[in-house]
């Protein structure tokens, strides 16, 4: 099948981050699956909450989470192959509901200037599970305000300021974070970004400017190294290792990248936020390519799937920033949110969750792409570990589109049956269960993917 470039694929801006919760699919979605008292709760929602997009109106209203499901407040069930990835553990682990519960008896908040065991446990042990040197760690109430840190330690670092990072790449809302991400949907109509934020092309073979074609031939890493001569004075490479969507860039990527910021004097920043933690079949997704980054970004499920909580995990040699302060965070260490990452980084040890991920994930994946030899809407299956990806194309005579509309309706199809999941860049089914996930729940949504692409290829599920 031929490759897409990006002014062929027509990607409206609002779909790159998700599906979107205004489109005709999704009202019909609510008249039909969701009773009265549901839909009164969504406008009482949408009647307090300040509106912004892809958020409000909501999708539906959850009375449960546990494991890989999720409950709504009308008793159906869904496997949760979406969890904002926070649910490496599953939604209520024992363990860590235990660990939280135990702690706030104990110390339930850790002021400023003050220190704390479940604090430092978790830096020591995040110091000592990284690759490499990468061993002094800050935590953040959330993912975007640790990026905002990791931003400003390789500017004190380099004394310079620029960045590079990647288009299609997110990194969180915030106006930093915004500045380096790379979706029109959070950049646009906002008003001046960080200056000195430059952007290339993501390893993203199909829809690539270079126009590789079917495989990534890496001219997108030399690119990277192109413009870290040109400009001269870049600060930092700052990217997601595996965009989420997923984009799996091949194995030498992240090793010309590297060896290009050392020539360069630049940090590479590589942000794992929703991915690490054992999503990809590694504990961090950079073992993969056998590098190591100057800082690890990590979040999301790092509080258990409970608590907000990330962290940047730095090389030694970063610890220069003693004058200034990075984050000055309310709830740097807070002690309730370290012990929810430490009894998180226990289960994924004891029950072998990470290795779980690397072999359900190759089965699902082959199982994803016999699913696509019947489907003639699968254009593509991608995965590493539980980080898998659909991608649905439309072939009109000899050129090949996004199926956009098509995967919109393959979600409702497959919410209504019982699983959930997000759609990206417009047509990417992106899957990604906790790794908890049993075989058994494995093949259960399996059989609804299959029923629900089934259904829309027939026809089906026209607004
Ligand atoms: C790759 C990536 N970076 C950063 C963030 C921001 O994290 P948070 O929502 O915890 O601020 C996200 C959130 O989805 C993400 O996926």
């Amino acid at each position: 099948m031929p490759a897409l470039t990006s002014s062929q694929s027509g990607l409206p801006n609002l779909r790159s981050e998700g599906d979107i919760n205004l489109s005709p699919h999704r009202r019909r979605f609510e008249a039909e699956h969701l009773a009265a008292s549901t839909r009164e709760l969504l406008a009482e929602d949408a009647r307090w909450f300040l509106h912004q997009s892809l958020s409000t109106p909501c999708l539906n209203a959850l009375a449960r989470a546990e494991g890989a499901w999720l409950e709504d407040v009308e008793g159906r069930r869904y496997l949760d192959f979406h969890g904002n990835n926070v649910h490496q553990v599953g939604f209520g682990h024992p363990k860590v509901l235990a660990a939280i519960k135990a702690q706030l008896d104990r110390l339930p908040f850790c002021p400023r200037r003050y220190t704390c065991e479940p604090a430092i446990a978790l830096a020591r042990r995040l110091a000592e599970l990284a690759p490499g040197d990468l061993n002094r760690v800050l935590f953040a109430p959330g993912g975007t305000a640790a990026i905002g840190m990791a931003l400003k330690l390789a500017r004190i670092a380099t004394g310079r300021f620029k960045t590079l990072s990647m288009w299609d790449a997110f990194h969180g809302a915030s106006l930093d974070a915004i500045s380096i991400g790379g979706e029109a949907v959070f950049r646009q109509g906002i008003g001046p970004l960080l200056p000195g934020c430059e952007h290339v092309p993501p390893p993203d073979h199909r829809h690539c400017p270079f126009r590789c074609g079917t495989a990534c031939n890496l001219a997108c890493a030399d690119y990277v190294e192109y413009v870290l001569e040109k400009e001269g004075d870049v600060a930092a490479v700052i990217a997601e290792t595996v965009r989420c969507t997923p984009y799996i860039p091949p194995p030498e990527y992240w090793q010309r990248i590297r060896a290009a910021c050392d020539r360069h004097g630049a940090l590479l920043i590589l942000d794992e936020i929703p991915i690490g933690l054992g999503r990809t079949g590694r504990l961090f997704a950079c073992e993969h390519y056998g590098i190591v980054p100057d800082m690890l970004v990590l979040g999301k499920g790092l509080g258990g799937g409970v608590f907000p909580l990330a962290a940047i995990v730095a090389r030694a040699g970063l610890n220069v920033a003693a004058h200034t302060a990075l984050g000055h965070y309310t709830h740097e260490k807070n002690p309730v949110a370290c012990a929810a990452g430490l009894a998180t980084l226990d289960v994924l040890a004891k029950e072998r969750l990470v290795e779980h991920a690397r072999d359900l994930g190759l089965e699902t994946k082959a199982r994803l792409e016999e699913l696509g030899r019947r489907h003639p809407l699968v254009g593509e299956v991608r995965g590493l570990g539980l980080l898998l990806g659909v991608e649905l194309l439309r072939r009109r005579g000899p050129t090949v589109e996004r199926a956009t509309d098509e995967a919109e309706r393959v979600l409702y199809a497959a919410l209504r049956r019982g699983l959930s999941f997000k759609v990206t860049m417009g047509n990417l089914l992106t899957l990604t269960p906790p790794l908890t996930i049993t075989r058994d729940e494995m093949s259960q949504a399996l059989a609804i993917l299959d029923t629900a692409l089934g259904e829309v290829e027939a026809g089906g599920l026209a607004p």
